[in-house]
């Protein structure tokens, strides 16, 4: 499914602050979190306060509104979603899938749900966060063998669960770099997101006053691929658009790539400012212009 996911702003469903926050940011799509950012005690309230905000809001919004549910492994799943696909819910994200199939277990889930709530069938998109168990990990190769998942739009990753599952003290190195292993998992959620063919999301920078270092690695992630990032702060969300955003340099050389192979179609390879250009390099530039705001 194509849908804008360049900023995905989390927001904790169960604060009535921070919602009312969140209806003047420009992230391109609000997480209703029931997982992680709310307490055991206050599930069920903010399951039912993300389904009164979505239908209250979400025909005003430009802004697209998912839910992260509870994990399938928490016996809250099957209730959040009963309770949050309303009109107006654009996706579920989902936590700690152990593998492709989990994905498939929650589109089944989501077609029933979604003819009760008189939905069009895929309506709802799901985007996992692919990488939070060691069993996910190990099984990252089923994102290349899984059935075309219409209803998929982007795949993104944690680092902060898997340590947890692993036994870690920290992700991080003593230079505060990433350990191997999460290095590993933001490379598997590139390829896993290509192999299913959709956009590859970065995870979140928890230090979220550290503005500068969020550019420098929104900067790299770029290079490397993702199209977006989650942010758990406003503040982040200016920062992440501009920088998944394609700049004006890039915009015009894209274009002569592709004003270069359509003036001349037989071409396979051709010289732009002394420099070889192929296929591949039309393939990026045309992906370049299609994501111009
Ligand atoms: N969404 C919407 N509004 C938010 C927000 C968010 N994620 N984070 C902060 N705000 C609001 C605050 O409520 C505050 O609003 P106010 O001026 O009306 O009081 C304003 O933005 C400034 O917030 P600030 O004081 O800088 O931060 P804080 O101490 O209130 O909150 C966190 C810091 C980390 C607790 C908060 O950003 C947060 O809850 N983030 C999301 C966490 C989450 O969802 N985690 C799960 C995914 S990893
Ligand atoms: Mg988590």
């Amino acid at each position: 499914m194509q849908l804008e996911l360049r900023s995905m702003l989390f927001v904790p469903a169960d604060s009535e602050r921070k919602l009312a926050k969140s209806l003047s940011s420009s992230a391109d799509v609000l997480i209703l979190d029931l997982e992680d950012a709310v307490a055991a005690s206050r599930k069920i309230y903010a399951r039912q306060t993300a389904a009164e905000f979505i239908s209250a809001h979400a025909n005003g919004l430009a802004t697209r509104l998912f839910v992260r549910v509870n994990p399938f492994d928490s016996g809250l799943t099957m209730g959040d979603l009963a309770a949050v696909v309303v009109p107006g819910l654009a996706g579920i994200m989902l936590p700690k899938p152990n593998s492709a199939a989990d994905l498939v277990r929650l589109g089944h889930c989501l077609d029933a749900l979604e003819a009760r709530a008189g939905l069009k069938p895929g309506d709802v998109a799901i985007v996992p966060v692919a990488t939070e168990t060691a069993q996910a990990m190990l099984n990252m190769a089923s994102f290349a063998l899984l059935t075309p998942l219409p209803r998929l739009a982007g795949v993104t990753w944690g680092a902060e669960d898997l340590s947890t599952a692993i036994g870690a003290m920290s992700n991080r190195e003593e230079d505060g770099s990433y350990s191997p292993l999460y290095d590993l998992a933001s490379s598997m959620c590139l390829c896993a997101a290509a192999a299913a063919g959709v956009p590859a999301i970065d995870t979140v920078q928890v230090d979220f006053r550290d503005a500068a270092g969020l550019q420098a690695a929104c900067r790299i992630s770029r290079r490397r691929g993702f199209r977006g990032r989650m942010a758990i702060h406003p503040d982040q969300v200016a920062i992440i658009n501009d920088a998944y955003s394609p700049s004006t340099a890039e915009l015009a050389h894209a274009q002569r790539i592709v004003d270069a192979f359509a003036a001349q179609p037989d071409a396979g390879t051709l010289n732009i400012d002394g420099a070889m250009v192929d296929r591949p390099h039309l393939t990026q530039a045309l992906r370049t212009l299609a994501q111009r705001a």
